[in-house]
């Protein structure tokens, strides 16, 4: 490290400006993404068979005509965050068009591991508000950043805001199919062997509902706040239960604690409570939690 302070080392002093700009800028990344998204950019796209010209595009935009010169700065963007790409129109021709990636595949609305609901609700200002507050929650004994922010926990937001409710509940059952497929085609023998499950934390159970459809032989329980699991139906080898798993987790002979994990500590006393237990009950030949 060289003292920047007296202004002797201008190249190294630009380069750390630049270091500091990066970091405050970055959430533009995120931002233009989700104006793509919100605008439906990757659609647009995917429905020509050609490369979509940059004309094409902002006709097809809802976007002011005073605007349409900003359209170029967002896809140059977002090319370089990976998201599009460009091509030739033609062999001949010096036109070029915009193309998806593999990454804005994932943004397409009728793709069946469209991430877009994740990116929806991770972007939305109520979950993007407590990382404004992540200061004064460590001055104070708030349990999270979403605490200090919102004067609730998120579990009690969602439980009184059927809306938070709802797109938290769709962002985590698009990322539980993308995760499910590659489990159930690639991790076949974690499952072997076990009679029942339990998914901790399940939300509306797609991990779950997934298992229980490749594994027929398996008793599958989604357990997760009653709000969420309130008027779910289950199938024949799949429940709902409600509770807290602070409090107690239904027995099963695996456990699926998914984006869950940061609930560990609390968890982990009862499945070692609930493992006491089992092995108490197997001796006893009684039903325990
Ligand atoms: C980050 S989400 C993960 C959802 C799902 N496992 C997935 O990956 O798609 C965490 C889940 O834990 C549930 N949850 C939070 N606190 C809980 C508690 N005390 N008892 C049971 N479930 C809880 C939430 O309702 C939510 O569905």
């Amino acid at each position: 490290m060289i003292n920047l302070a007296d202004g002797k080392h201008g190249a190294e002093l630009l380069k750390a400006q630049a270091h500091v700009w990066n970091h405050i800028f970055n959430f533009i990344n995120s931002m233009s993404l989700k104006c793509a998204i919100d605008l439906g950019i990757p659609d647009i796209i995917n429905k020509h068979s050609e490369p979509v010209t940059l004309p094409e595009l902002i006709a097809a935009l809802p976007v002011h005509p005073s605007k349409a010169r900003c359209v170029p700065r967002l896809m140059r963007l977002l090319i370089h965050s990976g998201f599009f790409e460009k091509q030739k129109v033609s062999e001949d021709g010096q036109e070029e068009g915009y193309i998806l990636t593999n990454a804005s595949q994932l943004l397409l609305k009728d793709n069946p591991f469209s991430v877009t609901p994740f990116l929806q609700a991770m972007l939305d200002p109520i979950l993007t508000k407590p990382w404004h507050f992540v200061s004064t929650w460590l001055t104070n004994d708030d349990p999270t950043p979403f605490d200090t922010a919102h004067g609730r926990t998120f579990w009690d937001y969602g439980g009184q805001e059927p809306m938070l409710n709802h797109f938290f509940n769709d962002a985590m059952a698009s990322d539980a199919r993308l995760v499910t497929r590659v489990l159930v085609n690639e991790c076949k023998e974690v499952f072997e062997g076990l009679g029942s499950l339990v998914d901790v934390g399940g939300g509306t159970g797609t991990v779950a509902k997934s298992l229980a459809k490749a594994f027929p032989h398996l008793d599958c329980t989604v357990f997760d706040l009653p709000h969420v699991v309130a008027d779910l139906q289950g199938s024949e080898n799949l429940k709902y239960v409600g509770g807290d798993m602070f409090e107690a987790i239904p027995p099963a002979d695996g456990i699926v604690l998914k984006n869950s994990g940061f609930y560990m500590t609390g968890m982990m006393k009862n499945v070692l409570r609930y493992s006491r237990n089992a092995r108490k009950q197997s001796r006893t030949g009684k039903e325990g939690r």
